[in-house]
């Protein structure tokens, strides 16, 4: 039986962290639909290496555009960041180093080398000053387009960028999809879920991994269970 779920937020929900429900809609934490997880990087006003932990962003484009789209909180060093060298640098880390994603946090000063002091080795970009990770299977360096925010007033902000440049270690370049989502080990946010119908939280958030791959096509290039057949 489907649920018809109002999206007004209820008046029963509670928040297990102050202003939870205002920087993040409570319908995100119902759907539990995961984003992928990247380290976007930046360089700070005195040229020391930013890391962000982040997951609402995307990879898009067609020929000569191939595109990072970013949503940013407004406070975060990496939104001020952008706006000041308009440059930044996506790096893909693997499962194996999510204490050192999250240290980015934990170590995120004004002026300070996160990258360094979360665990990881710096990597100089070819074609931005933005550094990269060296730990980080695949980089993209990317220079803004445009930016602007999710909505008037919003504390999320929306920052599209030309990927510049690729950089892809030789260790994750298997040609079977299966082989190098594994060797890749990316990590996908998934949110503590939301019992909408009494606002009970089972739990806080926590990473999946892409792990399981289905080869769901046949060698004649169909879907397996394909049903509608060639007419005549
Ligand atoms: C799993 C995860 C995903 C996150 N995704 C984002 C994101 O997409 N955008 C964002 O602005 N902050 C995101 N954050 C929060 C930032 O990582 C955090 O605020 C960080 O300290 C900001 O760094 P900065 O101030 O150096 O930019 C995420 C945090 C976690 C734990």
């Amino acid at each position: 039986m489907k649920h018809e779920i109002d999206i007004a937020q209820p008046e029963y929900l509670v928040e297990d962290w102050p202003g939870k429900y205002e920087v993040f809609s409570w319908l995100e934490y119902v759907v539990t639909v995961p984003n992928p997880i990247f380290i976007v990087t930046t360089r700070k006003a005195n040229g020391a290496p930013n890391a962000n932990l982040h997951s609402w962003g995307l990879l898009i484009g067609e020929k000569g555009n191939y595109s990072s789209l970013l949503a940013l909180l407004d406070h975060s060093h990496t939104y001020a960041n952008i706006l000041r060298e308009e440059e930044w640098c996506i790096c893909f880390p693997s499962f194996e180093h999510y204490p050192q994603c999250f240290e980015t946090i934990y170590c995120n000063a004004p002026d300070n080398d996160e990258i360094t002091e979360a665990g990881f080795t710096i990597e100089p970009a070819k074609t931005v000053r933005a550094p990269r990770i060296a730990e980080c299977p695949a980089n993209l360096e990317c220079r803004l387009e445009w930016h602007r925010p999710l909505y008037d007033g919003s504390t999320w902000h929306l920052f599209a960028g030309r990927v510049l440049h690729l950089a892809m270690d030789e260790a994750v370049m298997m040609p079977d999809p299966v082989e190098r989502m594994q060797a890749m080990g990316l990590m996908y946010n998934v949110r503590g879920v939301v019992n909408p119908l009494n606002g009970e939280l089972y739990g806080p958030n926590t990473l999946g991994l892409l792990s399981k791959v289905e080869k769901i096509f046949t060698d004649d290039g169909k879907p397996k269970g394909w049903r509608i057949q060639p007419q005549g």
